[in-house]
């Protein structure tokens, strides 16, 4: 039989006060430091530009500052990677858009599990998509534009950011819909990208309007179709690529927040109503209408509505990356 020592009773106190306070930092204490979230694609571009609005939108609410970490390549895979290897424990998330419902299909080889390796903390938005070109393209309009990419075949170069980013998807069916092949110029984002197309080194680019709008504005580049069901309201005047005598091919782009599987749920909760709150102010409604989108409902932004969405995305998707054979490997 053990002997009781006057040591190994302090340390069974001290055992009995554990537990209740790691209950506590698990929950009603987080966040006690900052929290990074990782975004996928280089700094500068779209996912970049709504993933900053939000962290430092959910800072103020949340105490503690939320800080952007850009962790590119591979599509976003790299990004995402991170996030589902990082300890469960609410201080690394993940900011991610349609990649998440593609890369679980176009990739069939992984270091992690893009489904369940991931918590849905919410919807964020849903943004639209524009196809632009650099200002001196010699195309007025979408036939204009498919005529000179087919007399130049692979001549004519696309940029994107990598298979598995919005910008390859639309690409890619935007190429396949009219029978050309391109030559692809992947970047680890469409920041980048975006600044090949303004110096004229780059035909065109498929981006969303969160960062093509104050170009488009700006007469920067030129602007063809957006591949969307219907108009954009704060693009009214161009045609979608269904108008523009291109039907059949409509990419959207939504993103959702994210933390590691096994995150404990007073913490995930507590991210939840962060994210949720950060989409009700004012701010950010008024920024993100500026750059063509719009915050989701609360409604969507919660776990469950953001687990159905990501579900049937993946379902969506598989059948044409299966059948047009867009395997990233
Ligand atoms: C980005 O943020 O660079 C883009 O969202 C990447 C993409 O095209 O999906």
């Amino acid at each position: 039989m053990p002997q009781i020592t006057r040591r190994s009773l302090a340390a069974a106190s001290l055992a009995a006060f554990a537990a209740p306070r790691l209950a506590n930092a698990q929950g009603a204490a987080f966040p006690t430091r900052p929290i990074t979230m990782v975004i996928p694609f280089a700094p500068g571009g779209p996912t970049d530009i709504v993933g900053r609005l939000l962290a430092e939108t959910m800072s103020r609410e949340i105490g503690q500052p939320v800080v952007v970490e850009n962790t590119t390549g591979a599509g976003g895979t790299l990004g995402a990677q991170r996030v589902a290897t990082a300890r469960p424990d609410g201080y690394t998330i993940l900011l991610h858009h349609i990649g998440m419902g593609v890369i679980p299909t176009m990739y069939r080889r992984l270091a992690y599990d893009p489904v369940n390796s991931f918590e849905p903390l919410g919807l964020v938005t849903e943004v639209p998509m524009t196809i632009v070109g650099r200002k001196d393209i010699p195309a007025g309009n979408l036939t204009e534009l498919i005529a000179y990419m087919k007399k130049q075949g692979d001549g004519f170069n696309l940029a994107d950011a990598g298979i598995g980013s919005s910008s390859a998807l639309c690409g890619a069916l935007f190429a396949n819909a009219i029978g050309v092949k391109p030559t692809v110029i992947p970047f680890r984002g469409t920041g980048p990208a975006m600044q090949e197309i303004l110096g004229g080194r780059v035909d065109i680019l498929c981006d969303q309007t969160t960062q093509t709008t104050e170009y488009i504005r700006g007469g920067q580049v030129k602007v063809f179709a957006t591949p969307s069901r219907s108009r954009i309201a704060t693009l009214p005047d161009l045609p979608t690529t269904a108008e523009a005598g291109l039907p059949g091919f409509e990419v959207t782009v939504w993103h959702g927040l994210y933390a590691p599987k096994g995150t404990p749920a007073p913490i995930s909760t507590r991210l939840t109503q962060s994210l949720q709150a950060a989409l009700r102010d004012p701010r950010i409604v008024q920024r993100f209408a500026e750059i063509g989108t719009t915050p989701v409902s609360q409604e969507d932004a919660t776990p469950e509505a953001h687990r159905r969405f990501w579900t049937a995305d993946i379902a969506k998707w598989k059948p044409i990356i299966e059948t047009t054979n867009s395997y990233a490997d």
